[in-house]
């Protein structure tokens, strides 16, 4: 079981991307991960730009993001690129915190027209932080995202559900993989030790 942290970075209460993060997390949860959402717009506001590191609530929210297996962020997308909220949290973070995991890329939109906003925007700047796993990611329209309602899910519409749910499917066989080999690791240490003592 991974520890997957979903961050989402829309400034807007009832966020479509949001609403997306929590389809991909109850896939998460079905595959047997344990899943934490990290919300940016929950931060104080004045301590993201003044890059108080020192901070209570920014401390905790780089440990969340440290203590991960995995991670899978979401931004939609603000004139042509992720969000300002998003990049003032990733200039806070250390070098490297995402070194070893996978991760998850999604960005939500109005329209197709700045798609390549995931290849050109959000991959390099998670490959900054050392992330050497990146996924494919998706694109999601957000008239696309049908936000959860009291009585369902949040849910993708069935034009472009399989595409989603397969970027789902293949970040758990890269959660699955590693999780494997950590614990081929953890053997092989073990042996090691008994053979040594
Ligand atoms: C300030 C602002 C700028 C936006 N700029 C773009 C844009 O450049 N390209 C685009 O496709 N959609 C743009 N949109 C639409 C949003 O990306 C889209 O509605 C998104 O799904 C909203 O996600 P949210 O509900 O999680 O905030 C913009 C929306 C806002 C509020």
């Amino acid at each position: 079981m991974s520890r997957v942290v979903l961050i989402s970075s829309s400034p807007t209460e009832g966020s479509k991307t949001e609403a997306l993060l929590e389809f991909i997390a109850r896939r998460l949860g079905q595959y047997g991960h344990r899943t934490e959402f990290l919300k940016l717009r929950h931060l104080p506001a004045e301590a993201l730009l003044r890059a108080q590191t020192s901070n209570e609530l920014i401390s905790a929210a780089r440990a969340t993001v440290e203590g991960a297996d995995a991670v899978v962020v979401g931004s939609p997308v603000y004139k042509a690129s992720y969000t300002g909220l998003l990049k003032v949290f990733i200039d806070l973070l250390p070098m490297d915190v995402l070194r070893g995991m996978p991760v998850l890329p999604v960005l939500t939109g109005g329209s197709p027209a700045h798609v390549l906003a995931l290849d050109f925007g959000l991959k390099p700047l998670l490959a900054t932080l050392g992330a050497s796993s990146i996924g494919r990611g998706r694109f999601v329209i957000s008239k696309h995202i049908l936000p959860a309602t009291e009585a369902t899910p949040p849910a993708i519409d069935e034009s472009v559900e399989r595409d989603v749910v397969d970027a789902i499917d293949q970040f758990d066989s890269e959660l699955k993989a590693k999780e494997r080999s950590c614990s081929h690791a953890e053997a092989g240490f073990t042996a090691i030790e008994r053979n040594a003592s």
